[in-house]
């Protein structure tokens, strides 16, 4: 039985197209690279984040279900960062690092705890995109910091097409 494998996480361009592809892959998935594009309908101040990004501004954070996710540094991770030790160092139920407006039940309760959990994360996204970018989760590729104009999806394409 043949499984197709989709590569994914930092392909930017054709030559990394030609390499996971090269290598045996069926595909390529492909997703900061499209933030820097006038169709992402993400807002301005969103991309602006992206266009500013060094690559020292992107590291892996947590997320609050255990599983690594990288960011763009801002206010955000930096509240994590820092409240994360005192966090774990709680017995259940804790306090979360930052307060929990409101769940929106976006995960099962089994997954996601809420008397374990460090922050909300549907809160932390949406503020990314509801212009509170400062404490806003802002997901972002190893490559983020290589947005440097916003272009269109079609350039993308012309220019990766073959
Ligand atoms: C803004 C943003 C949001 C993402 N949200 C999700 C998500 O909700 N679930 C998921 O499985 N992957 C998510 N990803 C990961 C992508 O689906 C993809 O696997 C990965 O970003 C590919 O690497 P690349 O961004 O370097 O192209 C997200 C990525 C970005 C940049």
């Amino acid at each position: 039985m043949k499984i197709p494998v989709i590569f994914a996480g930092g392909v930017w361009d054709r030559s990394d197209i030609d390499h996971y592809m090269g290598l045996g892959c069926s595909g390529v998935q492909m997703a900061t690279r499209f933030i820097g594009t006038q169709e992402c309908d993400a807002p301005d101040d969103f991309k602006d984040r992206f266009l500013k990004a060094t690559e020292d501004d992107i590291h892996l954070t947590t997320s609050p279900v255990g599983l690594p996710g990288r960011a763009i540094d801002n206010k955000f991770t930096e509240t994590i960062t820092n409240g994360v030790a005192a966090y774990k160092a709680q017995e259940a139920p804790k306090t979360p690092i930052i307060p929990i407006a409101k769940c929106l039940n976006c995960l099962q309760h089994k997954l996601c705890d809420r008397k374990t959990i460090p922050y909300c994360i549907s809160e932390a996204l949406l503020n990314s995109v509801e212009h509170n970018t400062d404490m806003g989760l802002i997901f972002s590729g190893t490559n983020g910091y290589r947005i440097n104009e916003i272009t269109t999806v079609k350039a993308i394409f012309d220019e990766i097409a073959v």
